[in-house]
């Protein structure tokens, strides 16, 4: 018993299924959207960001409100609380990174996040570490000094 509800636990993340509203990229992506019209890179720049509720609600306040899920969107969205979103990709506090930066320098979302316009689910089909982003600098020729992605004494 202990056994299988471990395996459960171990088997949810794997396959990605733990995000609180089953949201597809691959739907929505269909429908024309850009990533932009969800992901919007506020200043600074370092954060894409998660879409707002509200924007959501533009279409689903006439598309699927018989689902429960929409309804747990519409719910949040009239209160006001965001909802949490479980992360993919999340790489330590003590590394800098921005997007910004990286868009600018001419990367795309795919090089660094996959096929996402043909994923219901997000995994991360892209492994980022220290070894993998002081690569992709390395054949760049972007700055890799210990101090271009930590502070000192971190
Ligand atoms: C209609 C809104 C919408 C559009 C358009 C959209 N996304 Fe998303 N995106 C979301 C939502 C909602 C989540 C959180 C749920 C999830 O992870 O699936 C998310 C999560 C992500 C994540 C995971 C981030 C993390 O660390 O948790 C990535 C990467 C991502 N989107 C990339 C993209 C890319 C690339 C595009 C364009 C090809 C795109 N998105 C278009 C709404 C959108
Ligand atoms: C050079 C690689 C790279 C590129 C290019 C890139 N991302 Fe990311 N993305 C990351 C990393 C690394 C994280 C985790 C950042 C963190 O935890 O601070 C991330 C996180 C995210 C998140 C979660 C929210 C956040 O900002 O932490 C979303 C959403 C996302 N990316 C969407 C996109 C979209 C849309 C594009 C294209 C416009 C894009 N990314 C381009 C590497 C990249
Ligand atoms: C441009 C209009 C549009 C926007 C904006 C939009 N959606 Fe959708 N969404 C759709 C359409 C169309 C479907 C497919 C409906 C169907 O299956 O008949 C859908 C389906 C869904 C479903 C599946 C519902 C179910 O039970 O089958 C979820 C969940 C969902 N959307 C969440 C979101 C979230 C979260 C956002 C904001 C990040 C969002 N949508 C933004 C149009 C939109
Ligand atoms: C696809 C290649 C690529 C990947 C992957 C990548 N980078 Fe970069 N990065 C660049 C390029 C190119 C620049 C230089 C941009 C410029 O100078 O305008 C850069 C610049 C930076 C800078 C600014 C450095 C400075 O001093 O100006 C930081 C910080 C950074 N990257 C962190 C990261 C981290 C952390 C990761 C891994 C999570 C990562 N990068 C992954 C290509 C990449
Ligand atoms: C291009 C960006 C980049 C550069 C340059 C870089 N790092 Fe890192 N470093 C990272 C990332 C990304 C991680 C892993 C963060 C994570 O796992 O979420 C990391 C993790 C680490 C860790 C923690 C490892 C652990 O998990 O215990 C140490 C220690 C470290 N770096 C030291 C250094 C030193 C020393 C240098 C210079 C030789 C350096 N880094 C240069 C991006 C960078």
């Amino acid at each position: 018993m202990l056994q299988a509800a471990g395996l459960l636990l171990l088997a949810a993340p794997l396959y990605g299924q733990t995000q609180p509203i089953p949201y597809s990229h691959k739907t929505h992506l269909a429908l024309g959207l850009e990533c932009g019209a969800c992901h919007k890179n506020a200043d600074p720049g370092e954060f894409m960001g998660f879409p707002a509720e509200g924007f959501c609600m533009s279409c689903h306040q006439a598309i699927k409100t018989e689902s429960p899920h929409i309804q747990k969107l519409a719910a949040a969205a009239k209160a006001g609380e965001p909802i949490q979103w479980e992360r993919v990709y999340q790489i330590a506090p003590y590394v800098y990174f921005s997007h910004r930066v990286h868009t600018k320098a001419g990367a795309t979302c795919e090089t660094c996040h996959g096929p996402v316009r043909e994923r219901d689910v997000i995994t991360k089909d892209v492994e980022h570490n220290m070894r993998s982003c002081m690569a992709c600098h390395k054949e760049k020729h972007a700055p890799n000094a210990c101090g271009s992605c930590h502070e000192e004494n971190f």
